[in-house]
């Protein structure tokens, strides 16, 4: 795990801050999504206005990682105890909000076995039936540490719909209707990236560009009021190497601002 102490009032902030050490990020204990509600600290005296910012009364303190990269596994398991996971997939950040997934994540072998190991585990202990993600950093010795999870599909497992046999929808509905798990296999190496509502700024999306191009797919989420950091929808691609799915998944969305 990513080493955290709660925090109930400032006093409590300064104590762990000394205990966990510098930067660190404090983030809301409820309801937090895409960044919302998490402040960086990076000396004692930014402490008492990042309390104050954050205006709640139950808060996490943790250690900021300086990571290598980030991965999730999402996963499922049946009534029946199967488990079936998606993945490593490799995710990149733009402002804690998740910007770009790649699957299978560019980690080694033992780290990705390792990864999945630990979301059976995660699954288990917890008796979860349906689907969770858990997201991980690994470090730059290798090492992988849990940053969070979440009991639901996962932003992450999105290019699921596009790139393996049964997505991670139909793997929630077939999990908790006691139906059997679907098969994970991966058809294709695969990209997704989010589009943001900036990407409405200062006109809307080049669609007609975008569908020009037969190599990616477009799901827009049907949300009528695209605001800044508002996930609208994400464009998916599929390519023999998922190095090239990423580039492509990239290329197609910056050919969305293009006039
Ligand atoms: N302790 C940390 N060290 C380094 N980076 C961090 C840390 N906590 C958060 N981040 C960065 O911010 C991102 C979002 O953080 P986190 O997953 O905790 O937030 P969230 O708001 O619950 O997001 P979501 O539920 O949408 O994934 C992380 O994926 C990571 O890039
Ligand atoms: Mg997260």
């Amino acid at each position: 795990m990513t080493p955290f102490l709660a925090v109930e009032n400032v006093w409590q902030l300064l104590d762990g801050l000394k205990e966990l050490g510098l930067p660190a990020v404090l983030k809301t204990a409820d309801w937090g999504y895409d960044g919302k509600g998490q402040t960086v600290i990076r000396s004692i005296d930014e402490a008492s206005a990042a309390w104050t910012k954050l205006g709640v009364a139950d808060a996490i303190l943790e250690k900021l990682i300086d990571f290598d990269c980030e991965v999730s596994v999402v996963a499922a398991r049946s009534l029946g105890g199967d488990f079936a996971s998606y993945g490593p997939i490799g995710n990149s950040h733009r402002q804690h909000i998740l910007d770009v997934s790649v699957c299978p994540a560019r980690v080694t072998a033992s780290i990705a076995r390792e990864a999945v190991e630990i979301t059976r585990n995660v699954l288990q202990k917890l008796d979860v039936i349906g689907v969770l993600c858990v997201e991980f950093f690994v470090t730059k010795e290798g090492q992988l540490l849990i940053n969070e999870t979440a009991p639901r599909p996962h932003n992450s497992g999105h290019l699921t719909i596009d790139a393996h046999v049964t997505c991670q929808f139909e793997q929630q509905v077939r999990a908790i209707c006691g139906l059997p798990l679907g098969s994970t296999e991966q058809r294709s190496p695969s990209a997704m990236a989010n589009l943001l509502g900036d990407l409405w700024e200062p006109c809307k999306p080049n669609w007609s560009r975008l569908m020009q191009n037969p190599q990616v797919k477009l799901h827009l989420y049907g949300k009528r009021e695209p605001r800044r950091g508002r996930k609208m929808g994400h464009i998916t691609t599929l390519a023999e190497d998922p190095a090239d799915a990423e580039r492509i998944a990239r290329e197609a969305r910056s050919s969305l601002s293009l006039r």
